[in-house]
Parts: structure tokens; C-alpha cells; sequence
């Protein structure tokens, strides 16, 4: 299939971009898509650990209370001494000061000595705590997140509500707890706790100081959760109709990940109604059990639209490549086809006869040296043109001025041939009148006589030549045997004077069949061959006359051979022109190889010569043999 160049450059500039660009932005938007989760991951993890900090804070907080209480001498007054007094009172202050839900002061086995959130409430075994009994045990203070079944939690906290407490039938508590301790004694321990099920604050402050409560068109960045297992029991994720998501729970994989292995993680995750980019750790028990989860979400809307973004700028900085590459390939086609079509133009022009057409020179070195080219071709071409219409011009006069002598010649014969026939006769009966009178013979004007006879017989003869020349014959065709006219031409000459000294030879084909020609216009073109032979051998020579049939090519070839004097080389393409001769004046008309060449073209033979300067010329007359039908 043909194209143009312009096409194709754009086609394969196109087909070079496209793989290019399509190479580049996959690369690249696979880079700023993992740039962009790297970058997520990443702040998702350091969220994570300030939210820790913050979680760990807080148990510090609610240890500290349990610290300074223990350490508080009314209390430790009032153990060893058996009395409470004021102690009571002031309990209740501390648990109302410090948002506590739960205060519990034991003695040094664990027995509930007050409870200030349950006044009446006193004197259960309280030591079997975990927390409680290490921090008796071990006499040093302590912290932790600490599940409580419901039941408990009633015991210790009657006005709690149950249902902030979540479908797990326990409760999840920022618990710590110091040893009451006087002088190296134990004297018992304080307890105090903090309910976390259905709490906002923790989670809000979590949020607040780790997300600063940014927004992302509208929406919060950041969320925190609390996990009871795998159950939300804290949170700031909304649903859709705005409320917090309690009660539902973790993906199954998070749970297993981080409850059951212990592990922190990262994970996308549809909380509510948004996706986020989480990450979660494990809440640990004073006994090293992982009783919870600590998670924190970044919205992953902003990240999604980052790379968006990206992509669209990676895909519009291909488009525009590729447009601009199609553009400029385009204007390169065209710069580069543009001379090429001038080309194409000037050789069409060319091709039709218009020699001017030429072409500027482009600026493209290949194009340049074909253009180059080209108009010089043009050139030559039109040189060449130039020269041979001068050359048909003169042609074309000369054949002209030909034709107007030869009519010229014609009329002037037609004109002088009847006084001359008078000058021939009237010369004749002078020549005889004189012999019959016996003439006196020394005055010497017979002589003069014979001289004007032979004179007005050559007059005469030219002529006749003349208005052979220029007659128009009518062929009277019939067949002919070829051997006996060339014979009869033989004949008639040979015993003339001119064939003195020389031998002729016959050599005719015993084959040679009848031709049909005009018996006389033949004989005048071998009388003419004939002659022509004898002339160019005055010293003698030997004339070989053959006539032989070529039955393969249905022809007869009549062949006179000399050993005269030869034609020169540049003579020989002129002898068949009318007036050509090269004998002396007064002795060659020019006519004979002119007539001759007429008569057998019009038998639609050929005659054909061959000549060696010095050795002798070989004329040749073909004629073809007719069918008898053609007749
Ligand atoms: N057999 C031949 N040998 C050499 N020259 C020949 C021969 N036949 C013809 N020519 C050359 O051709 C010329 C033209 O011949 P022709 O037309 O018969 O005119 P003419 O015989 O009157 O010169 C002659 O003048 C001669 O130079
Ligand atoms: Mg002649």
C-alpha cells in the first residue's frame, strides 16, 4: 500500500510516543503509588504510636491518683488505727475529683476496707484481682488495661449503666493501683479504675492531639477506636446517619493479627462509611494478656485523590507529548515532503513535453543532490531537444530545397527535351549528309560534327534521366524470370567497348524461380548496376553477376560484384541521393542509384551495398516472391 511520507513519519513518530509515554507513565504512577502508600503507611504508624503515648498517659494519670491517695496519712491513720473518720469523706472526693469510677481501698489481704463508690458495699475478698495482688505482692505501684465482667462492675459501681457496656458482658478499664505502705509495713492498697466502654473522651483526645482534628472537605483526617477484643467500644467513626459505629467489631484477619499474635498492623479497612488506612496494637493486661486493640485510621480519600491526581497529571504529560510529537513530526514531514512533491510536480511537467520545469534546491542534502540532479537532467534534456530540432530544421529545408530543384529539374527537362530531340536529329542528318557528299576531309570539321553528335546524344541521355527521375511510373507487373533479364542486361552491354577488359561472370541458381516485376524497371536497375561496375573498373577487372533464391526467406537476391575502385566510407551513405556522383563533369548524371533505389522499393525489395575502397563494391538487389494469389 502507498503512503505518503508524511503518514508515515507520523505514524511511526506516533507508534514511538505511544510506547514511550504509555512505558513512562506506568512507571511513574506505580512510583507515586507506592510513594503515596509508603507516605500513608508511614504516618498511619507514627499516629498509631502517639496515640499509644497519649493511651499511656492516661493509665500514668489514673496511676498517679492510686499513688498520691496511698501515700495520703489520714489514710494510712486510719487503717492502723481501725477508725475511718474522715477518710470516707474524702474518698468520695477524690473519685468524684478525678472522674474515677471505680476507688477501692483494701487492707493488706485485699479485703475492701472502703468503697466510696458503693459506701455500704465493704468487706468482700477483693486480693484475687490480678492487678490488686501484684501490686500487694510486689509493694510497688501499678497500671494497666483491665477487663471486668459486668457483674463485678456492678458490685463495684451501681449507678454505672449497663448498656454502655457493649454485647461482650465485660468492661474495659484504664486500671492502676499502689500499696498503702507506713513505715515498711503494708497496710493495704488502693484501687481505682476507669471505665472505657462507650467513653468519647479518651478517643477524642487521641484524636484531637494526634490529628489535630484536620479535615479533609469536611470530613475528620484521623479516627481513634478502642477495642475490646475484637468490639468497638470506643471510637469517633461515624455511621451514616452520624453516630458512633459501637458494638460492631474488627475485621477477623486485624483480631487474629493483633489480639491473637500480638502484632501491630496496618491494613486498609471500611469503618462507617469511609475507607482508612489503620493501623492497630495490642492492649495489654497487667498479666501480659492482649485483652484489646489501640487503633487509629487516616482517611484514605486524600491519598486516593493524591493519586489521582498524579495519574492524571502522568496521563496529560503524555497526551501533550504525544500531541506535541505528532505536531512536530507532522511540520518535519512536510518540510521533508514538500521539495519531494515539487519533484514529483516538476518531473510530471517534465514527463509532458515542459523542458523549463526545474526545481529550488531544498535545504536537505539528499533532496538537494536529487533536486541537483533532476534539473540537471532537465538541462541536458533540453539541450538535447534544442539540437535535434536544428537539426530536423535543416533536414526538413534541405529535403525542401531538394523537392523545388527536383520540379525545377523536371520542368527544365520536359522544356529542353523537344528542341534537343530536334539538335539530336538535325545533327544526325548533318553527319550523314556530309559522309553521302563525300566530304573534303582535311579541313577538319567533321570532326567538329561528330563532336556536337555525341554532345546532343548526351543531352539527350541526362534528359531522359531527368524525366525518369521524375516521371511517375506505373509499374506493369508480370512475372518474370529473373536469369534471363539479368542475361539480356549482360548481353546488351558486354560486347560495348567499356567491358573491354573485363571478365564477367555469371553464376545464376538453377532454382531461381519467376518474380513479378515490371520486366523494363528491372532491366534499367541492372543496366545501371552493370554499368556502374564497369566504370569503376577502367583498367579491367572482373564483374561476377549471380542471382540466387532464398526459399527460407522468399526471396531472390541478385548480386553484382567488382573489383573496381571502391566507394570511400563517407561517400556511401550518399550514392542513392538524386545528382550524387563523383565522376568527372560531363560524365555522371547522379542519377542511376537514385532511379534504381525508387524502382525496387516500389517492388518492395531492398538494395543494399558493400564496399572496400581499392578492392571493389558488391551491389545487392532483393526482391521478394510473391504468392500467386497476391499475383
Ligand atoms: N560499382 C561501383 N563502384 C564504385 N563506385 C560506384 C559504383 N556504383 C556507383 N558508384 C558510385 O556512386 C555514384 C553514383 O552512381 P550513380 O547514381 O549511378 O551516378 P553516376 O553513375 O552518374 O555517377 C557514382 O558516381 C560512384 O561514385
Ligand atoms: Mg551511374
Amino acid at each position: 500500500m502507498l503512503k505518503s511520507i508524511a503518514l508515515r513519519l507520523v505514524s511511526s513518530f506516533l507508534v514511538i510516543i505511544v510506547i514511550i509515554s504509555a512505558i513512562f507513565s506506568y512507571v511513574g504512577i506505580r512510583f507515586i503509588e507506592n510513594r503515596v502508600v509508603t507516605e500513608a503507611q508511614n504516618r498511619v504508624a507514627e499516629s498509631l504510636m502517639a496515640a499509644g503515648e497519649i493511651y499511656g498517659s492516661e493509665l500514668h494519670s489514673v496511676q498517679q491518683v492510686t499513688r498520691l491517695t496511698a501515700d495520703r496519712i489520714f489514710l494510712k491513720d486510719a487503717l492502723r488505727s481501725g477508725r475511718a473518720g474522715q477518710a470516707g469523706a474524702v474518698l468520695s472526693a477524690v473519685l468524684r475529683q478525678e472522674h474515677l469510677d471505680i476507688l477501692v481501698v483494701t487492707d493488706a489481704a485485699g479485703r475492701v476496707v472502703w468503697r466510696p463508690a458503693n459506701p455500704r458495699r465493704v468487706g468482700d475478698e477483693r486480693g484475687a484481682d490480678p492487678l490488686l495482688k501484684a501490686v500487694l505482692t510486689r509493694r510497688e505501684s501499678a497500671a494497666a488495661t483491665q477487663l471486668l465482667s459486668v457483674g463485678d462492675l456492678r458490685r463495684e459501681c451501681p449507678g454505672l449503666v449497663v448498656h454502655e457496656v457493649g454485647p461482650d458482658s465485660a468492661a474495659m478499664m484504664l486500671a492502676a493501683a499502689s500499696p498503702i505502705v507506713d513505715a515498711g509495713r503494708l497496710l493495704g492498697g488502693v484501687y481505682a479504675a476507669v471505665l472505657l466502654n462507650g467513653r468519647a473522651e479518651l478517643v477524642d483526645r487521641i484524636k484531637h492531639g494526634v490529628f489535630e482534628d484536620a479535615q479533609y472537605e469536611n470530613r475528620p483526617v484521623g479516627a481513634a477506636t478502642l477495642f475490646l477484643h475484637d468490639l468497638r467500644i470506643a471510637t469517633n467513626v461515624l455511621n451514616a446517619e452520624g453516630a458512633r459505629i459501637l458494638g460492631t467489631r474488627a475485621e477477623p484477619d486485624v483480631y487474629r493479627r493483633v489480639v491473637v499474635e500480638g502484632r501491630r498492623w496496618v491494613a486498609g479497612t471500611l469503618a462507617g462509611t469511609e475507607r482508612y488506612i489503620a493501623a492497630y496494637r495490642p492492649l495489654q493486661s497487667i498479666t501480659g494478656q492482649n485483652v484489646g486493640m489501640l487503633g487509629v485510621g487516616l482517611l484514605e480519600a486524600p491519598y486516593l485523590d493524591l493519586k489521582r491526581r498524579s495519574t492524571l497529571l502522568f496521563l496529560a504529560i503524555a497526551l501533550t507529548g504525544t500531541v506535541l510529537t505528532v505536531g512536530l513530526s507532522y511540520g518535519l514531514a512536510q518540510w521533508l515532503s514538500v521539495p519531494l512533491r515539487d519533484l514529483v510536480a516538476a518531473s510530471h511537467r517534465l514527463a509532458h513535453g515542459d523542458l523549463s520545469a526545474r526545481v529550488p534546491t531544498p535545504p536537505v542534502t539528499e533532496i538537494a543532490e536529487l533536486a541537483e540532479s533532476f534539473n540537471a537532467m532537465a538541462d541536458a534534456l533540453r539541450a538535447r531537444d534544442e539540437k535535434l530540432r536544428d537539426f530536423t530544421r535543416r533536414k526538413i529545408m534541405e529535403s525542401e530545397r531538394l523537392a523545388v530543384i527536383g520540379q525545377l529539374a523536371a520542368g527544365v527537362a520536359h522544356e529542353l527535351n523537344n528542341p534537343l530531340q530536334g539538335i539530336v536529329a538535325y545533327s544526325h542528318l548533318l553527319r550523314e549528309k556530309k559522309a553521302a557528299g563525300g566530304g573534303n576531309g582535311g579541313n577538319g570539321s567533321d570532326g567538329w560534327v561528330d563532336k556536337i553528335v555525341t554532345q546532343a546524344d548526351r543531352c539527350s541521355s541526362i534528359v531522359r534521366g531527368l524525366l525518369d527521375f521524375a516521371r511517375p511510373r506505373t509499374p506493369v507487373m508480370k512475372p518474370t524470370a529473373i536469369n534471363a533479364l539479368v542475361e539480356g542486361c549482360i548481353a546488351l552491354v558486354e560486347e560495348q567497348a567499356l567491358f573491354h577488359n573485363i571478365e564477367v561472370v555469371r553464376r545464376f541458381g538453377a532454382d531461381v524461380p519467376e518474380v513479378v516485376v515490371d520486366p523494363s524497371l528491372m532491366q534499367q536497375v541492372f543496366m545501371n548496376l552493370i554499368i556502374n561496375a564497369a566504370e569503376a573498373m577502367p583498367e579491367g577487372g572482373r564483374l561476377v553477376v549471380s542471382a540466387r533464391c532464398d526459399a527460407a526467406e522468399r526471396m531472390v537476391e541478385v548480386e553484382f560484384a567488382d573489383t573496381g575502385h571502391g566507394i570511400a566510407e563517407a561517400d556511401l551513405e550518399r550514392i542513392f541521393d538524386p545528382f550524387f556522383t563523383t565522376k568527372a563533369v560531363g560524365h555522371g548524371t547522379g542519377l542511376g542509384l537514385a532511379i534504381s533505389f525508387g524502382i525496387v522499393k516500389e517492388h518492395r525489395g531492398t538494395i543494399s551495398v558493400e564496399s572496400e575502397p581499392g578492392k571493389g563494391t558488391t551491389f545487392s538487389v532483393r526482391l521478394p516472391l510473391r504468392d500467386r494469389a497476391e499475383g
